[in-house]
């Protein structure tokens, strides 16, 4: 992808709907012989894996309009989710919960690590043995049986999105009772809540740090939204504001992106929030501040690449934390090739700014860096070009478009280097 930079962003654009509500979703129709029905999926590379897995598993995966996608899991086919799919999204490894609720047993490859990080699956295991479910390890493979399971008291140690959503939804038709506590509240958390609800489960307190379910006999179908990605929102909210521009978002969830508004405005961006929107607009200079990402609803990790290309044009130096993942500053590599000043101190990156960003060939090495890359080369000078652009497909949809209706100038070029 070739960036020309320069351009302030100017227009309106409306959000697709959320990439990290959608995955759990899809997996949840496992649940159910009924239909379970979806609208505002984004087209996505993650989603047509997640298709392919749920295939694999004998559900039937169709879309039945631009955004809308019917599934139905009849009968179940098979109980393996195979390691080729997992290991290119790690999201896969929620149908655990679901599988076994649904047939009593799982064969599910673990992850593996990843460029951020190793990202274990303890927790989520550790949630589901609580409910009775015999597991072990055998040849990278998590093998999971279980009866029937029955409701327990779950501590997480820390408040993990995966493992929240795996044990919900393993826990909705357990027999008796499921506390969770130390739950993670992400929205995408909420989101999966209600469609659970919808299916006929009884979920209380999803949102909040405990999180209580009373098993019932079995589940539905039911129809949904999927609710509007808030990541994606707080990435156009940085381009506005680092092109100089004045940029509309029609559909923001405003609700969910409390600490992304509150952390621009602290960077002096003008952040205009009414009900059904919101408007971003950049000042004459950037104040630089100290950003930790947080659980839910502290700052989101997945925003931090995009706002550490930001904070490279503020006056001053900031301090970036990233206490959610061992190795997300990947990105500060590729931003200081491209002029940044950026000091890496174990999980704790400072930049100072402001500096004068010039184009560069860059690398993205995971999908929320190679967003932070892009908005970098809108206010470098001369052209950037990103290479593995793939990370960018699985969490976007038609970012290029959004970005060009905007004013941006970017094209995708074949890279016959490959
Ligand atoms: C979800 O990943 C998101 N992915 C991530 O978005 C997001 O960054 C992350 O939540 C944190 O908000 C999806 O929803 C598909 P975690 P998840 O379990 O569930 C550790 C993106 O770019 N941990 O909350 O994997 C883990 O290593 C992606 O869209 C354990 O130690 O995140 C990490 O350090 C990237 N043991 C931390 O917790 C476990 O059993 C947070 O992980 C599980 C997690």
């Amino acid at each position: 992808m070739i960036i020309h930079g320069g351009a302030p962003l100017r227009g309106t654009v409306s959000l697709s709907g959320s990439k990290n509500a959608a995955l759990p979703i899809m997996m949840a129709s496992l649940l159910t012989a009924e239909p379970l029905t979806l609208r505002n999926v984004p087209r996505l590379r993650d989603v047509k894996t997640a298709m392919e897995l749920l295939g694999q598993l004998g559900v039937a995966v169709r879309w039945t309009g631009e955004h809308d996608v019917e599934l139905c899991a009849a009968k179940i086919s098979s109980h393996e989710a195979p390691y080729e799919l997992v290991k290119t999204m790690r999201a896969s490894f929620v149908v655990l919960g679901p599988l076994l609720a649904r047939t009593g047993r799982a064969r599910v490859s673990t992850p593996g690590g990843c460029a951020i990080g190793a990202r274990p699956v303890n927790l989520h295991i550790t949630g589901i043995r609580a409910l009775g479910s015999k597991i072990q390890f055998r040849h990278g493979y998590v093998e999971a049986h279980a009866e029937k399971l029955t409701g327990g008291r779950i501590w997480l140690d820390s408040p993990s999105v995966g493992a929240t959503q795996n044990i919900m939804m393993a826990a909705v038709t357990a027999r008796g009772r499921t506390l969770i506590e130390n739950a993670a509240r992400e929205p995408e958390v909420q989101d999966l809540a209600r469609v659970l609800v919808k299916m006929g489960a009884q979920i209380s307190g999803s949102g909040s740090h405990v999180i209580e379910i009373e098993g019932v006999e079995k589940l539905h179908g039911a129809e949904h939204e999927i609710i509007c990605d808030r990541i994606e929102a707080g990435s156009m909210m940085v381009a506005a504001a680092i092109t100089g521009g004045d940029v509309k978002i029609s559909n923001a969830p405003v609700a969910d992106l409390e600490a992304v508004i509150a952390k621009l405005r602290e960077t002096g961006v003008r952040v205009e929030a009414n009900g059904h929107g919101l408007r971003v607009a950049r000042p004459a200079t950037l104040v630089p501040i100290e950003l930790r990402t947080l659980p839910y609803p502290g700052f989101p990790t997945d925003l931090q690449a995009q706002m550490m290309a930001l904070l490279t044009q503020a006056d001053g130096t900031s301090v970036i934390t990233e206490t959610i993942f061992e190795n997300r500053f990947m990105h500060a590599q590729e931003l200081a090739r491209m002029g940044a000043d950026i000091l890496m101190k174990g999980n704790t990156a400072i930049v100072r700014g402001p500096s004068e960003l010039c184009g560069a060939p860059v690398m993205a090495t995971d999908l929320r860096a190679s967003m932070g890359l892009i908005l970098a080369g809108l206010a470098a000078e001369t052209a950037t070009e990103l290479s593995r652009i793939y990370h960018l497909d699985r969490g976007y949809e038609a970012l290029d478009a959004k970005l060009t209706a905007l004013g941006a100038q970017i094209e995708r070029v074949k890279d016959d280097s490959l």
